[in-house]
């Protein structure tokens, strides 16, 4: 039966900890992976703009001698002559091996998975989920503190439609001894889903707060988000709100000397370029796991041993 990602709790722990395993092997022996998947083609499907995730999953699938098909903005597609995402589906299993979509509405990729023959990947779909954009951050995580466990996490921004944080914190909170400070405005705190269905169900420690200073000194890990002015209904709200955190070397000065910042990027103001050359400062690297990872991900899900 085909896999598909829709979720990242579609992973049990062990397939996660498997798929970190084969990306630092990708980085240590890239050369045993350049022919694995030989003729074989992803479908890249993305109905909202992207820059890494869709050119990550690109790279990624030509670093293993794939090839790669598909489209970058809705308009260029059949959905602006109004065909259903289910249809697309079915009509790209003919063309490609694996499908990789981005869709503005929740639920869009796992619609696809049930109509497609082929493994469908969720790229991100509205402020819902971000599966592939937390395996990233969980190979970072390992590769810049070695362990994925007794951690303290804080997830500043907009915690509310930031998709990527919802993934985040379903992966780590199945890790042992992870604590969650979720750090946003009122109005952006985590979606009832998120509180109840995740952290209260499963026992998870987590605490929130309003202020970044305040949380600095505890974090082991700090996952910076932009506020997604997209998900908005009013513009006024997101004026108000797009600068309420912005990282600079002044804030980092209560740090601990081991933090390690992500940003899924892309980032607006919330980190000032003048963090960029902090050796703490992961969201480059990060980029470059985003492919590794992607290639570990293509090679199980399409079964190449
Ligand atoms: C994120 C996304 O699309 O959710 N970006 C990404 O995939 N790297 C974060 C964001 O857009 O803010």
């Amino acid at each position: 039966m085909k896999r598909d990602l829709i979720d990242i709790t579609d992973l049990s722990v062990r397939e996660i900890d498997e798929l970190i395993a084969t990306a630092e092997d990708i980085i240590a022996y890239p050369e045993e992976y350049r022919e694995k998947c030989r003729y074989k083609k992803l479908a890249t499907l993305f109905y909202e703009p992207s820059t890494r995730t869709r050119l990550s999953f690109e790279s990624a699938m030509y670093e293993l001698g794939g090839q790669v098909l598909g489209f970058s903005e809705a308009q260029s597609s059949s959905a602006a002559k109004g065909e259903s995402v289910a249809d697309t589906a079915r009509t790209v299993s003919c063309f490609a091996d694996i499908i990789a979509m981005r869709h503005p509405k929740e639920g869009a990729p796992l619609v696809a998975s049930t109509k497609a023959s082929v493994p469908v990947i969720n790229a991100g779909d509205g402020g819902h989920h971000h599966p592939t954009q937390t395996l990233t951050d969980l190979l970072t995580i390992k590769r810049e503190k070695g362990r994925l466990g007794d951690l303290v996490v804080g997830c500043c921004g907009d915690l509310k439609f930031g998709r990527t944080v919802h993934s985040l914190i379903g992966a780590m909170s199945r890790y042992d001894n992870v604590r969650f400070t979720l750090i946003s405005p009122e109005e952006l705190r985590v979606p009832e889903s998120v509180r109840s269905e995740l952290l209260e169900r499963e026992g998870i420690s987590f605490r929130e707060t309003t202020s970044l200073e305040e949380a600095m000194p505890e974090l082991d890990i700090l996952y910076m988000t932009r506020v997604q002015r997209e998900r908005f209904f009013n513009e006024d709200d997101y004026v108000r709100l797009k600068d309420s955190y912005i990282l600079t070397p002044e804030k980092l000065r209560t740090a601990k000397p081991d933090l390690a910042i992500l940003h899924p990027l892309p980032r607006v103001n919330e980190i000032s370029i003048a963090v960029d050359d902090d050796p703490r400062a992961c969201y480059f690297r990060q980029v470059l796991n985003g492919k590794f990872i992607r290639m570990a991900l293509i090679l199980k899900l399409l079964e190449v041993e």
